[in-house]
């Protein structure tokens, strides 16, 4: 029977997928990319794009907006879900890709609870990626964590006002997800004394990469999707 694939194609740096995620990648007939807007193009397809051969294989981008208050977006998910569904059906293995690891807030999760839940015939086989907290590390140049050092992983778009708390607990704590709330984030790491403690990392592995330790010149700039925090103490 025909299966699906959940595919991790890394942070953005082609040479960062596992040869497992490339075979699979060029074999399948069918490869599923995510975008957040139709007018958008799929990162994640922009980083398997040169494995792909366009005259024997079907790409499809899937549209998965993203927004904080998830009403509504059940019917997007279940679209993407049909259509893969559909291939299945029809005998065609399908390659699902995501950006970094399928496993860490990725958007495939979504489509893989309705698969679990509604198509348990399918089998789904997932192929863990190098995410974009373990690229952003080495970026960096700041080790994640040693010894009994204890890491947190939050995603600060979604934050709840235990932020404070986990910066006083933890050692290291990564903050993904966090365009859109990091003026508010570093007037908070500026209270604990942690601003200095602090780096950002946008598009970590593809060309334009970002690693930014002044985070006082990130204040009031509109800052990329794809970034995140890392607090070292
Ligand atoms: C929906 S999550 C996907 C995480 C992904 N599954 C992973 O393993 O890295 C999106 C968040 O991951 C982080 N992210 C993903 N790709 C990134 C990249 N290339 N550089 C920096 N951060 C990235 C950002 O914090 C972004 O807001």
């Amino acid at each position: 029977m025909a299966k699906i694939y959940a595919i991790g194609v890394g942070p953005g740096d082609p040479e960062l997928l596992t040869r497992k995620a490339e075979r699979i990648l060029r074999e399948v007939p069918v490869i599923c990319a995510p975008t957040a807007n139709p007018a958008d193009s799929s990162y994640a397809l922009s980083i398997v794009e040169p494995l792909l051969d366009r005259d024997r294989q079907e790409v499809i981008v899937q549209v998965f907006p993203m927004r904080k208050d998830q009403e509504g977006l059940a019917e997007f998910w279940e679209e993407a879900a049909a259509e893969v569904v559909e291939r299945v059906r029809g005998g065609k293995d399908v390659a699902f890709i995501t950006i970094g690891d399928p496993f860490l807030y990725s958007t495939f999760l979504y489509l893989y609870r309705i698969f679990r839940e509604g198509y348990p015939d399918i089998p789904v086989e997932v192929v863990p990626g190098i995410s974009s907290i373990n690229a952003a590390a080495v970026a960096a140049g700041v080790p994640l964590g040693m010894a009994s050092e204890r890491i947190a992983i939050i995603p600060a778009a979604f934050e709840d006002g235990s932020l404070k708390r986990t910066l006083e607990e933890f050692d290291t704590v990564v903050l993904m997800k966090v365009s859109r709330v990091f003026d508010g984030i570093y007037g908070l790491l500026q209270e604990l004394g942690l601003e200095n403690k602090a780096v950002y990392v946008s598009r970590v592995g593809s060309p334009e990469e970002e690693v930014v330790f002044d985070l006082a010149s990130l204040v009031g700039q509109k800052l990329d999707y794809l970034s995140l925090l890392i607090v070292k103490k």
